[in-house]
């Protein structure tokens, strides 16, 4: 007998009202009953983060994770940062910067980054960091992007990309956030 849940959940900002079973992972949720199928899967469990996606802001492998748990709560897929045509900062700068190349793994770096770009410009930058100088844009290292892409895998382009595309994006929304006159 299956063990059917009700749930509801926003993704993307639209509402969702559905009946799930208790076993289906959250990825196979958004992929095959919402159709959110930007969110990729690869190993299904838990190494490689391509299945990642925000929920209530913070990034989660959805491979890992039940559709059930996600009652409640607000999920935002890759299909969510772009508006229409128009791509997102970050997702410009994917672009720009070569980061990626099959682009199976792009969604999950893209989320990962996103929410960590997001928390960072909540919480602004560590204190003492110089962040104009050589502690990098809002005093983001190049160390500290490359701890954070560290959680994922890409198995074609390479990181270096990856790396230059966040830190460029930490800079255009430093320079965005800055008052007029500020450097
Ligand atoms: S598919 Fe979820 S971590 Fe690899
Ligand atoms: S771009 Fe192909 S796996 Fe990352």
């Amino acid at each position: 007998m299956k063990d059917l849940h009700r749930i509801r959940l926003r993704v993307n900002g639209r509402e969702h009202e559905l009946t799930v079973e208790a076993r289906r992972t959250l990825a196979d949720m958004l992929r095959h009953d919402l159709g959110y199928t930007g969110t990729h899967l690869g190993c299904e469990h838990g190494i490689c983060g391509a299945c990642t996606v925000l929920v209530d802001g913070g990034p989660v492998r959805s491979c890992l994770v039940f559709g059930v748990q996600a009652d409640g709560t607000e999920i935002s897929t890759v299909e969510g940062l772009s508006r229409g045509e128009e791509l997102s900062d970050l997702q410009q700068a994917f672009s720009d910067h070569h980061a990626l190349q099959c682009g199976f793994c792009t969604p999950g770096f893209l989320m990962l980054a996103e929410a960590y770009l997001a928390q960072r410009d909540a919480a602004g930058p560590p204190a003492g960091a110089d962040v104009d100088g050589p502690d990098g844009p809002g005093g983001l290292t190049e160390a500290e992007v490359r701890e954070l892409i560290a959680a994922n895998l890409c198995r074609c382009t390479g990181y270096q990309g990856i790396i230059e595309a966040v830190l460029a994006t930490a800079r255009s929304r430093q320079r965005a956030a800055s008052p007029p006159g500020h450097p």
